[in-house]
């Protein structure tokens, strides 16, 4: 296990959704679970005018409400009082200089060797000019200690934007120094499964086209859009949940075994998936691919997406996605691959489902009652765990059939309280571990893919909105399957 540096976290982004919600809370619990190093401080920054007690009351209170330690006030002041604000127009060169004066003056104190983390939590429209700016005050040089940053996503917009992007950020760091984060990968379950199909000898085997019919993702989340408009309503659910997270969780479905247990194996792996990933016409994209907007549930008090805070009255931008599509490798010949995500849908929850052909002796189909196809459900979130779903004999006379279910829930146990998935990526980038963070390259091919998906839509108009909160989304999704004579699997 690296050892965890001495560190100054820089925080852009520091009055944000992401920091109060997760990034915060996430330095919190890793204090309190004894995790953090000695030496270490947080430099927040934002453009608003605020006094560190100001700023410091709001994150006390996004603890109470999001940590998933309860909130105590003793710990909290010592976490607090290596938490500072410093405020600054980041998109200005001028005040950069006076930053680093006082980030050195805090380096001092904490005694952080000069290594810092810089963490971009702001829009990605501000990613290049950010770095641009440390680089040119001589605030990224690594011969004063250790510089790197850490990239929330999306990165880029589409593929040309994320390449012109990755030239500005490799002018100033290294790619040993970049840490794009999707916080899919600190999802405990979705490390597992690398475990669960390659520790297993069950299941290896069979993980492929001669044993399966089809796979099928789903991310689906109640809430709306929130007060995050300003950004969604130019990324939309296929840039802000398929080009990142949702590619990346097929990517570890579906990749080969990586040749070592090691960053750069797990990564080749990976990147081999989404390089296979078959990219559509745009007559494939309108045959494979549904787009949806969530409209107004008055009863229940529900804006429609339309309605929200700082959307367009005619937005055009999606909240939900469904599309199927294929991995065009020998392992997976023929075998689809459904991905759906949406916001103000019926349940949250995120899983997958890997679902086995019929295999059955001929003669099994004298037995009377339900048999149905095999399913390894892995289950993310909420619960953490792997179901398993087989037919055996309905007990009593006779030979009727009943399909049943074996459990293993992960975070059933009271007292199990397992780490949020930024917690592990703080972490790791701390320690300069970059398993769990996406290279170039992933980044490169999945947007090839994506982009064919957006190109094809910017020449349609879509019909929004066009599903109602409380739903699996649109009617068009269900289709999907249903011509294939298949069903998305709903029980979250
Ligand atoms: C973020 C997206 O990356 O992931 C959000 O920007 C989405 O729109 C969120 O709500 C979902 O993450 P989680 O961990 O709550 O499933």
């Amino acid at each position: 296990m690296n050892k965890i540096e001495a560190n100054a976290f820089v925080l852009f982004g520091g009055t944000g959704d992401l920091t109060k919600r997760k990034l915060i809370p996430a330095i919190y619990n890793l204090y309190i679970d004894n995790l953090l190093p000695e030496n270490f401080f947080v430099a927040s920054v934002g453009r608003r005018e605020k006094t560190e007690d100001e700023y410091k009351k709001e994150l006390e209170d996004a603890i109470k409400k999001y940590s998933r330690n309860s909130f105590e006030q003793k710990k909290w002041d010592k976490v607090s009082s290596r938490i500072y604000y410093y405020k600054l127009d980041f998109a200005v060169e001028d005040g950069y200089r006076d930053f680093d004066s006082y980030l050195k003056s805090l380096e001092s104190i904490h005694e952080t060797q000069g290594n810092r983390l810089f963490y971009l939590a702001v829009g990605p429209e501000h990613f290049a000019t950010i770095v641009e700016n440390l680089h040119k005050n001589s605030m990224t040089k690594q011969s004063t200690g250790k510089k790197s940053v850490i990239i929330e996503k999306p990165f880029g917009k589409d593929l040309e934007s994320a390449i012109r992007l990755n030239e500005e950020i490799t002018k100033v760091f290294d790619e040993e120094n970049i840490f794009r984060i999707d916080h899919y990968l600190g999802k405990e379950m979705l490390q597992n499964i690398m475990v669960i199909r390659f520790a297993n000898a069950v299941f290896e085997p069979i993980w492929n086209s001669s044993h399966i019919d089809h796979v099928q993702i789903t991310s689906s989340e109640q809430m709306g859009v929130g007060d995050r408009a300003g950004y969604y309503e130019k990324a939309g659910a296929l840039k802000d949940m398929v080009q990142n997270h949702l590619l990346q969780f097929l990517s570890l479905i579906a990749m080969e075994p990586p040749k070592k247990i090691s960053t750069e194996s797990i990564r080749d792996a990976k990147v081999k998936v989404l390089k296979d990933l078959q990219i559509y016409s745009n007559e494939q994209v309108y045959e494979n691919v549904v787009r949806g907007q969530y409209g107004a549930d008055n009863e229940a008090n529900i804006k429609a997406y339309r309605d929200e805070d700082r959307t367009d009255d005619n937005s055009e931008t999606e909240t939900f996605v469904a599309l199927k599509l294929n991995v065009d490798n020998k392992r997976w010949k023929g075998v689809p691959f459904y991905i759906r995500t949406g916001k103000r849908l019926k349940y949250k929850g995120v899983q997958a489902v890997i679902e086995f052909k019929p295999n059955y002796p001929s003669n099994y189909n004298e037995y009377s009652g339900n048999i149905e196809p095999n399913q390894l459900i892995i289950r993310i979130q909420p619960q953490e765990g792997v179901n398993f779903r087989f037919n055996a004999k309905k007990p009593g006379e006779g030979n009727d059939i009943l399909p049943v279910n074996m459990d293993f829930c992960q975070n059933c146990e009271i007292g199990y309280n397992s780490q949020e998935a930024y917690e592990r990526l703080l972490l790791d980038a701390m320690k300069g571990d970059k398993t769990l963070f996406t290279r170039w390259d992933e980044v490169m091919y999945s947007w090839k893919f994506v982009d064919a998906i957006s190109n094809a839509w910017r020449k349609e108009k879509p019909d929004f909105p066009n599903y109602n909160p409380h739903s699996f989304g649109p009617d068009a999704a269900n289709h999907l399957m249903e011509r294939d004579k298949r069903e998305w699997v709903n029980e979250l």
